[in-house]
């Protein structure tokens, strides 16, 4: 489709007005992406010859979010329109050959590249001076309506200008227009602020364009929520579903059991393996990568993290950038963060919190334990509450946990500290010198018991008298 020969305007330099926000939207979060990525990844792909983006609000924020190569980045400083923003771009676009500009809303995060072509094309074919993607809605309030007279577009106008007839009118500017480039650059200095919104309106164009006498076409898209604007939080939310509910569903005709997709949060980079179940609540964010056969159970939260086959995680655990073998089982209440590396076969229990860490084959912590800088060989078995005391208050110290070793409940670990293969630790010992292979290693003290302390210290109170 190269032929094709246009550029791409995105208009991003608005405030979040209706978001009550003091942060662009385009920064806002949308599906584990900011609100921005979407249009911005749709442009790219329809493979445009230039590609620009009006930034203002938080411009240098936007700037460092979305540079990418081949995206230029114009600013917009006062944001007084849409129409203001194209006459930004001006000196770009008289740069940029292509006959043809597409100008893009910032907030149409459903947008589909195909869609963008398939305007491009009818455009190209109409010859006219501008093409409106519209649709027709069924609540257009909000939105620019399509004015028509004798069956061609007239004008667009803004809901804050509109009578209460031109309300009615259900079919709406989506935001994306196409412009003959010529048209565009030769009639824009033409838009006025003098309006009821004072501002420059790219959308007045359409009037303009009439007034002269050339034409301009509506391409209405089939699907209406592809054109969706963020405009508020509660329309952030109900996109925010409809991207959910997409994920969910392409991972469902891969062979992933989703058990309640609209309680299930995946973000768009996540993949997943045959057979693995999400149960409902479960949260899989960033670049997770599932194998096949995992079972995620409710509730937990895994960011960034990669499982291999047959993982079981149970309910409420949080995992970040982790790296978890085939056939681990975590939780319920495991908490595994900042590269801990769990092996083949190993289980981690109950409120156990394993940081920086590696864990060898076939090793269990099972109960409320804690586990920091701290490397296990193969068939470690930690007994419930022991912990790796790896801070001394300025350094990280590391504990080295060799195969086989047994240590005892309630172990303090003092690091850095080595415990050799096959050694036991007696519960309750608080370990702070290296243990050599094959020992048992007891440091608590010996127990004092004194019988008949209680008679002798606390001798029986006469009975209370009754009131
Ligand atoms: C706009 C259209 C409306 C359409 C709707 C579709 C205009 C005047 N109105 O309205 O017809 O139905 O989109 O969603 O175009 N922006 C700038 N600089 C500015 C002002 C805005 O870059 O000075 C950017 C914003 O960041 C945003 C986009 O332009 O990405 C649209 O602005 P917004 O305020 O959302 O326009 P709407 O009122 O939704
Ligand atoms: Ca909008």
């Amino acid at each position: 489709m190269s032929e094709q020969n246009f550029s791409i305007l995105i208009l991003a330099a608005g405030k979040a007005t209706r978001f009550k926000s003091e942060h662009s939207k385009m920064l806002h979060r949308l599906a584990g992406r900011f609100l921005g990525e979407y249009i911005l990844q749709a442009a790219q792909a329809a493979g445009p010859d230039c590609l620009h983006m009006i930034i203002g609000h938080e411009g240098e924020a936007v700037r460092k979010a979305f540079a990418r190569p081949g995206l230029v980045f114009i600013e917009q400083s006062e944001q007084l329109g849409t129409g203001h923003a194209v006459m930004m771009a001006r000196p770009e676009l008289e740069k940029c050959s292509s006959p043809t500009v597409l100008a893009l809303v910032g907030d149409a995060p459903l947008l589909r590249p195909e869609t963008l072509l398939e305007l491009v094309e009818t455009h190209r074919q109409a010859r006219t001076a501008a093409t409106i993607l519209t649709t027709r809605l069924d609540n257009p309030t909000g939105y620019g309506r399509i004015v028509r007279a004798g069956g061609r577009v007239r004008s667009i106008v803004e809901e804050k200008v509109a009578t209460p007839a031109q309300k009615r009118i259900r079919e709406i500017n989506s935001g994306i227009i196409c412009f003959s480039r010529m048209h565009l650059l030769k009639h824009l200095e033409e838009l006025s602020a003098e309006n009821a919104q004072k501002e420059f309106l790219l959308t007045d164009l359409v009037e303009i364009f009439n007034r002269h006498r050339l034409k301009v076409a509506a391409f209405p898209v089939t699907d209406s929520r592809e054109v969706l604007g963020a405009n508020d939080r509660v329309e952030l939310a109900q996109i925010e579903k409809l991207l959910r509910l997409r994920k969910a569903e392409a991972l469902m005709r891969q062979g992933v059991t989703v058990v309640d997709p609209e309680a299930t949060y995946i973000d768009p980079d996540v993949e997943a393996g045959q057979d693995t179940v999400i149960e409902p609540g479960a949260s899989l964010l960033g670049r997770t990568r599932l194998g096949s056969d995992c079972h995620i159970q409710s509730y937990c939260t895994i960011t960034d993290s990669s499982l291999a086959d047959r993982v079981t995680v149970r309910p409420c655990s949080v995992i970040s950038s982790c790296e978890i073998a085939s056939g681990v089982t975590l939780g319920p209440f495991a908490h595994l963060r900042d590269g801990a590396v769990i092996e083949e076969n190993a289980r981690i229990g109950n409120f156990v919190e394993v940081k920086k860490s590696r864990v060898g084959r076939a090793s269990k912590a099972l109960h409320l334990t804690y586990l920091g800088d701290a490397t296990l060989g193969e068939n470690v078995n930690i007994g419930a509450g022991a912990v790796t005391c790896n801070y001394d208050g300025v350094n990280k110290n590391p504990t080295i946990i060799e195969d086989g070793v047994f240590v005892g409940s309630g172990n303090m670990l003092v690091a850095p500290v080595r415990i050799g293969k096959g050694s036991y630790t007696a519960a309750g010992s608080t370990i702070s010198e290296d243990v050599p292979p094959r020992s048992l290693a007891i440091a608590r003290s010996p127990q004092v018991t004194k019988q008949d302390w209680v008679k002798e210290r606390r001798p029986a109170k006469p009975p209370r008298e009754k009131a």
